[in-house]
């Protein structure tokens, strides 16, 4: 095996993008579960590529990742033809999610070793390299118990630094976060962007339109197996619309004043029922809320309740497909297919 440590975001030329992929295709049976996706993600970006499940992230990243055989199209990664180069395209990526068949009686460090050592590297070294990750993922406390007594959180983790043991410039991020409770959820966030702080390109998954907002520079929003959009995440949330301030006035408070006060302060119509107290302002600047709030008081108007409401992934599906994110026609993740587990196998 070559040296993996050969090829450092460092060394490559500025410039070039880093994922450069044209109409690929994957095709299972009948289900066209990748349909024709162009990807062009920069160096040093996150890039995140947004679905409902089934949607076809997962295979568009095991295609990129050499992982899937791609069926029609083609891809460059730093400039590698993904298809005929897939070896040093593996030295370029690194792939969270592909080490399911970990020993869960070994320690998190015997695990991190014993990849380290399975990519080549010395035992001097992948002991360095183990001890390292352990430390930057916040896991020495752990790092001596079985994975068994791991937490979903810390086995993300574990994840992430085993995909990490190469230094690869590319990192692949196959839903990161979903399941995680929402503190280990903001500590994966942070994670991933001191990864791109420290010169790593990002091309991360995901369900969650926030998650998409707190992280990526740029969005492919992917519907059957189609790129329906791609933009900044703010971008796409104003194609879809505002977030918007949800008031309940207090009992006999008057709420076509306080409407008067929404149209003076925001110049929007609010929208109201009376019957109940409610009055829904659209935000084009969700910074204005307080504004309302302190508007109300002023104008002597009590508030029994208050949220604020962003766009769902649900709302910019519908705003871009026409149809919701749930009424998916396809299958999940588990109707692995014998070829699939053989690539992986072959891995
Ligand atoms: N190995 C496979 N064999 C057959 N169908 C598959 C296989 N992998 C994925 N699919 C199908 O391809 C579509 C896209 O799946 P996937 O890429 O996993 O979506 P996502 O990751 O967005 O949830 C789904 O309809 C799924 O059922
Ligand atoms: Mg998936």
């Amino acid at each position: 095996m070559a040296d993996p440590s050969a090829v450092r975001a460092d060394d490559l030329v500025k410039g070039l993008s880093a994922v450069r992929a044209d109409g690929l295709v994957k095709v299972f049976g009948d289900v066209r579960a990748v349909d024709g996706v162009d990807l062009h993600v920069r160096q040093g970006e996150i890039f995140g590529v947004l679905g409902p499940n089934g949607a076809g992230k997962t295979t568009t990243l095991r295609m990129l990742a050499t992982l899937l055989p791609i069926d029609g199209g083609r891809a460059e990664i730093f400039g590698v033809d993904v298809r005929r180069d897939p070896h040093r395209i593996r030295q370029l990526v690194g792939v969270t999610g592909q080490y399911a068949s970990v020993d869960e009686d070994l320690t998190a460090r015997e695990n991190l070793w014993l990849f380290a050592r399975l990519q080549g590297l010395a035992g001097a070294r992948a002991r360095t390299v183990a001890g390292d990750l352990l430390e930057r993922f916040g896991l020495q406390e752990a790092a001596d118990r079985p994975l068994s007594q791991f937490s979903g959180g810390m086995r993300r983790r574990l994840d992430l630094a085993s995909s990490l043991i190469t230094r690869p410039p590319l990192i692949f991020l196959d839903e990161p976060t979903t399941g995680l409770d929402p503190r280990t959820r903001g500590q994966m966030w942070d994670t991933i962007r001191e990864l791109v702080t420290d010169g790593s390109t990002i091309l991360l998954t995901t369900q969650y339109l926030d998650e998409a907002d707190q992280l990526a520079d740029r969005v492919a929003v992917i519907d059957r197996g189609r790129k329906v959009a791609e933009d900044t995440p703010d971008a796409l949330k104003t194609q879809v619309g505002d977030s918007t301030l949800q008031l309940r006035l207090a009992d006999g408070s008057d709420t076509a004043l306080a409407a008067d006060v929404v149209r003076r302060l925001l110049g929007e119509d609010p929208v109201l029922t009376p019957e109940s107290g409610r009055m829904n302002v659209p935000l084009p600047d969700p910074d204005r809320a307080a504004d309302v709030l302190i508007g109300l008081r002023e104008a002597g108007l009590g508030i029994s309740s208050v949220s604020v409401a962003k766009p769902t992934l649900d709302e910019v599906f519908l705003a871009l497909t026409g149809h919701g994110a749930d009424d998916e026609p396809g299958t999940d993740d588990e109707s692995r297919t014998d070829d699939e587990s053989r690539m992986e196998a072959a891995r």
